[in-house]
């Protein structure tokens, strides 16, 4: 296989996806998690909103866009695992197949990502049966903090829960990620969107609607900081899942006819659209209820719940919420671990139920690292925090954002353009054209001057 000429195509080792929809699907189901509906909220809450949120969306079109195209197109052309297809398409386009290391920090990331985002997605789970069970009925702003803090400040707790994610998100991997996947995004995507929708008119009605409206889209210049900045950069890796190869890792799946401009717009615009709503949902009510917008990871948890505990048949919403909220984090959490495990079964050689068993109880592991920075550890604190918050920083901020700058480099300056119109539009046409001079100046210039930025260099 490794003698292939460039020009024929490849065939993907772990099978592929049955439609261009099932691919959309796939990739939105990663980018569509606890990153549009906990972190959105929570970090555009904690950096003053307005200008965090357009400073944020700038981000997504100009480089995760850009971004995101790379990681298919290098993904489809490679077919096989991050590390590999990086390997071997440096080899064909510059004679070191080096760029692998690409692939390796993406893996490592994903790995850092997933240990966390099993422990937020946990808590996620908890709710649906607190949410059912009635726990949310009448409480006031003050208990539902106490409630959160009930469960977020309880070791056992939160580790069982992140114990229960990290076996389901396992028993999909092991089984490969095609199959089932498919089926579950085409039905519970829209579901999730159709109760954002419903809550939406709840925020309307029984929220502060203006006054979220305005916190969110009204920017004050002044209060987006340099760090701010970095952090609406590096939300715009995580939510869209790039700079990592778990677009890329997908991308080796996909069939050769369909289109990857299309396909990555859809995408985006769902990712984006659902973020929006979520925080159209979430801001009302912590206005109301004088919730404080910068509350931090628990923001999500103390604010809809109120609405849950006010509205009628709110037991239903609450548990159909939180479910339909894991079960987004869950087709996210898949695809943090599919480079892992494709890396080792096609360099170990091993079966794929080993393989994600193996790679899963490391990761599970070093998930107790974030289980405790809520409770035991709470008080250990160096650099941005407790271990949860570090975990988040470097992974989010700095390690996304310098694989999504390589990838794009790779894609935009070392790939000739022969090989990226090929994958992208053989005619070269003017969408291809806007493409790689995104991929070549603005995505990596962009991000180059918001490091800077934030490191204060100017
Ligand atoms: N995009 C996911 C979310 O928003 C998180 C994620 C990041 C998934 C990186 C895969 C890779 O929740």
């Amino acid at each position: 296989m490794d003698a292939d000429p460039p020009t024929e195509r490849r065939i993907s080792l772990h099978g592929e996806w049955s439609s261009r929809f099932a691919f959309i699907l796939a990739v939105a189901g990663s980018a569509v998690g606890l990153g549009n509906v906990w972190k959105f909220p929570y970090i555009a809450g904690e950096n003053g909103g307005g200008a965090f949120v357009l400073f944020y969306l700038l981000c997504v079109s100009l480089i995760g866009l850009p971004i995101m195209m790379a990681e298919i197109l290098i993904g489809r052309r490679g077919r096989r695992n991050p590390v590999a297809t990086m390997g071997l398409i440096g080899d064909e386009e510059s004679g070191t197949s080096k760029w692998a290391i690409v692939g390796i920090v993406g893996i490592g990331a994903g790995i850092l990502i997933l240990s966390y985002y099993s422990v937020i997605a946990g808590w996620a789970f908890a709710y649906v049966w607190k949410g059912i069970s009635g726990s949310f009925s009448g409480l006031d702003a003050d208990a539902v903090g106490t409630l959160f803090g009930g469960l977020a400040g309880s070791a056992l707790a939160t580790g069982t829960w992140h114990t229960v994610f990290m076996v389901m998100t396992v028993a999909v991997v092991a089984k490969g990620v095609e199959r089932g996947l498919e089926k579950a995004v085409r039905v519970l995507m829209p579901a999730l969107i159709a109760l954002l929708f419903v809550l939406l008119g709840y925020s309307m009605v029984a929220g502060d609607f203006a006054g979220a409206v305005e916190f969110m889209f009204a920017p004050r210049f002044s209060e987006l900081t340099r760090d701010g900045a970095l952090i609406a950069l590096g939300h715009a890796f995580f939510t869209l899942s790039v700079g990592m190869g778990a677009v890329m890792a997908y991308g080796a799946y996909l069939p050769d006819e369909h289109s990857i401009g299309k396909t990555s717009m859809a995408i985006v615009a769902a990712d984006t659209g659902i973020a929006m709503l979520a925080g159209l949902v979430i801001f009302p009510i912590v206005f109301a209820n004088g919730l404080d917008p910068a509350t931090g990871p628990g923001l999500v948890f103390q604010s809809l719940p109120l609405a849950f505990g006010q509205m009628p048949g709110g037991q239903i919403v609450a548990g159909g919420f939180f479910l339909l909220l894991t079960f987004a984090a869950w087709t996210s959490a898949i695809s943090l671990m599919e480079p892992g495990v494709a890396w080792l079964i096609e360099t170990l050689r091993v079966g794929r139920l080993v393989a994600a068993w193996a790679l899963g109880l490391s990761i599970w592991l070093l998930g107790f690292l974030s289980v405790f920075s809520f409770n035991v550890l709470s008080d250990v604190t160096f650099l941005r925090g407790t271990f949860f918050d570090n975990l988040d920083y470097l992974t989010a901020n700095i390690m996304l954002p310098l694989g999504g700058l390589a990838i794009v480099v790779f894609a935009g300056w070392i790939m000739s353009q022969n090989s990226t119109a090929d994958e992208i539009d053989p005619g070269a046409g003017s969408s291809y054209r806007a493409w790689r001079f995104l991929a070549r100046y603005i995505a990596p210039i962009a991000v180059i001057l918001i490091f800077l930025n934030a490191i204060g260099l100017f």
